[in-house]
């Protein structure tokens, strides 16, 4: 059975791109693998509070002197690394919001980054313990990065596929919808390429799935 991690982290609701072009990866795995297990993290509708004292100091400070609202953040903190760990699929929506990705889907990395449970040191280097996942990661920028004058001003890709590599994910398909504020007939064109690309994405994971 495939379990799929789905991470929505748009501000804009119903209008975003993002969202959009990820529930066609997702309704198209599921078409293709009707048993798989899907669990939903809706950053913006339900955001996570941000790291601060209260949290780092359970998860720095001996567990037996934990308060009840840290137990519960770390119990918070477990679940999400416990999600991410159980998936073999993880597919996340992200907006770009001030040339990088929103502070939910931020918070959400800040929880799930966990030294010893999903990261490590080991000779001095880095090992990340996210291991055999495949991630199709849909970007939405309003201006266009992937080429051109503003290719070094994004802080969105270049972060999140630097962070997921660094947990372990290096199976990463991306899809960009890119220049959706230069007006409707651009953001159309940009939509129904990045559909195109999200029903090859979900095709190439169930050929993968199949071949397994
Ligand atoms: C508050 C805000 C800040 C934004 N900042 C940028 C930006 O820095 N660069 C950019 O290209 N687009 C920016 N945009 C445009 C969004 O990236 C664009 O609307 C994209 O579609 C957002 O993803 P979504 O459709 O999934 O919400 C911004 C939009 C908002 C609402």
């Amino acid at each position: 059975m495939t379990n799929i991690l789905f991470v929505t982290s748009s501000p804009r609701g119903g209008a975003s791109h993002s969202s959009k072009v990820a529930e066609r990866v997702l309704a198209d795995l599921v078409a293709s693998n009707p048993d798989a297990t899907v669990v939903r993290r809706d950053l913006a509708r339900e955001p996570l509070p941000h790291l601060d004292e209260t949290y780092l100091g359970a998860l720095f400070g001996p567990p037996e002197n934990r308060t009840d609202e840290q137990k519960a953040l770390v119990a918070l903190s477990d679940k999400l690394v416990d999600e991410l760990l159980a998936a073999d699929i993880v597919v996340i929506a992200s907006a770009m919001i001030n040339f990088t990705i929103t502070s939910t889907l931020k918070t959400w990395l800040d929880y799930v980054a966990r030294a010893g449970r999903t990261f490590g040191y080991v000779d001095g280097k880095s090992v990340g313990f996210v291991t055999g996942k495949r991630v199709v990661l849909v970007e939405a920028k309003g201006g266009i990065y992937t080429e051109g004058p503003m290719k070094p001003h994004d802080f969105q890709g270049p972060y999140l596929r630097y962070v997921l590599g660094f947990l372990g994910m290096t199976d990463v398909d991306v899809i960009a919808v890119e220049g959706v504020n230069f007006g409707p007939e651009h953001a159309e064109r940009a939509l129904a390429a990045a559909e195109i690309r999200a029903t090859e994405a979900a095709r190439a994971l169930t050929v993968v799935a199949e071949a397994a």
